[in-house]
């Protein structure tokens, strides 16, 4: 159709994706035999039936269970250098790629394991298809500040290899303000911050994770609508907004694509992307992602290439890389 051949043409970054949450289910299987795990389905297809979701915690239960087949250097390779491939396809021409390191080091997987695949991966990936890439180390919220203390100190030898540092998982009772101190660390070391906020939880959220935790950018932020004057903000300072819109469909943030606040956001001047958060579980990638949106939505061509635009400049390529598309 038209309205995918637009999309297609699209140069787009990738902002928003956790690396485990690309792990599609017939590779999850083909590394699970490998590693002779059983996993608790017989088949791709049973294992799909089960990708129904009521809400966030509902899908992170079976996210943090894929990513057990998880144990080699390879197996890190294969699901990033498979998910490269993907978003070739699709005119993805920069990413900025989250890892959970505390989902692996807790299985006893050496942080070295992890990073040591997903970068040869996305170094490959940067030679063969030229996407340009930087990795983000994300926290998980439900573990404690000094989990995370542990998990920045065993980073440190990969410094060079890390931008930022996020924070991800069960949102709700999980606020950032139970960070502060290790996203101070975070900072000291020279990593760039961002945090989910206000996806399932309330914008109060955000506002912690502005205002105490001092992020650059906010990982979904649907909530922020609901207060005129962090509106304001957000658009005064441009703080970009990652959004997910298939992944809240699939969970329950919004109850239907026509409800999601993308278009209000754009509208009000926010610096608002579109991201693919965990493409295997939620049905789409980037393309999916912009042609399910846009159809819900009604958007013009000109907000579609607003959305990548805003892609370009909320993203960490220099300058002189950002000019190229903005
Ligand atoms: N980890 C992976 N996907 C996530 C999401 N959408 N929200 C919070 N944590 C996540
Ligand atoms: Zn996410």
């Amino acid at each position: 159709s038209h309205l995918k051949e637009l999309i297609q043409g699209i140069p787009k970054t990738e902002l928003h994706l956790h690396i485990e949450g690309s792990l599609e289910a017939d590779l999850m299987f083909k590394i699970a035999r490998r590693n002779n795990i059983e996993l608790a389905y017989k088949s791709v297809e049973d294992l799909k039936k089960a990708y129904k979701f009521n809400n966030l915690q509902e899908f992170l239960d079976l996210y943090y269970l894929g990513a057990q087949v998880l144990l080699h250097e390879q197996d890190f390779f294969e699901l990033t250098y498979e998910y490269l491939k993907k978003v070739h396809q699709q005119n993805v021409v920069h990413v900025e790629v989250f890892f959970d390191p505390q989902t692996h080091i807790e299985r006893g997987v050496p942080f070295s394991v992890v990073i040591n695949g997903i970068y040869n991966a996305l170094k490959k990936g940067e030679q063969e298809y030229g996407i340009t890439f930087k990795l983000i180390m994300s926290y998980l919220r439900h573990l404690s500040e000094e989990a995370a203390f542990k998990t920045l100190e065993e980073s440190l030898p990969f410094k060079e290899w890390i931008d930022g540092v996020g924070l991800d998982s069960s949102e709700l009772g999980n606020p950032p303000s139970k960070f502060i101190n290790v996203f101070k660390a975070s900072a000291a070391q020279g990593y760039k911050l961002v945090s989910h906020a206000g996806e399932e939880g309330p914008k109060e959220y955000i506002y912690e994770a502005l205002d105490l935790l001092k992020v650059i950018r906010i990982d979904h932020g649907n909530r922020c609508v609901d207060d005129e004057i962090l509106v304001k903000r957000l658009v005064k300072e441009q703080i970009p907004l990652t959004l997910c819109p298939l992944s809240n469909l699939e969970l329950k943030v919004v109850q239907k694509l026509e409800d999601h606040p993308v278009a209000k956001m754009l509208d009000k001047g926010i610096l608002a992307t579109i991201h693919s958060d965990d493409p295997a579980y939620f049905g789409g990638y980037m393309n999916e992602n912009y042609y399910e949106t846009a159809k819900a939505l009604n958007l013009s061509t000109t907000q579609l290439k607003q959305l990548a635009i805003n892609g370009f400049k909320a993203s960490w390529l220099d300058q002189e890389a950002k000019e190229k598309h903005i």
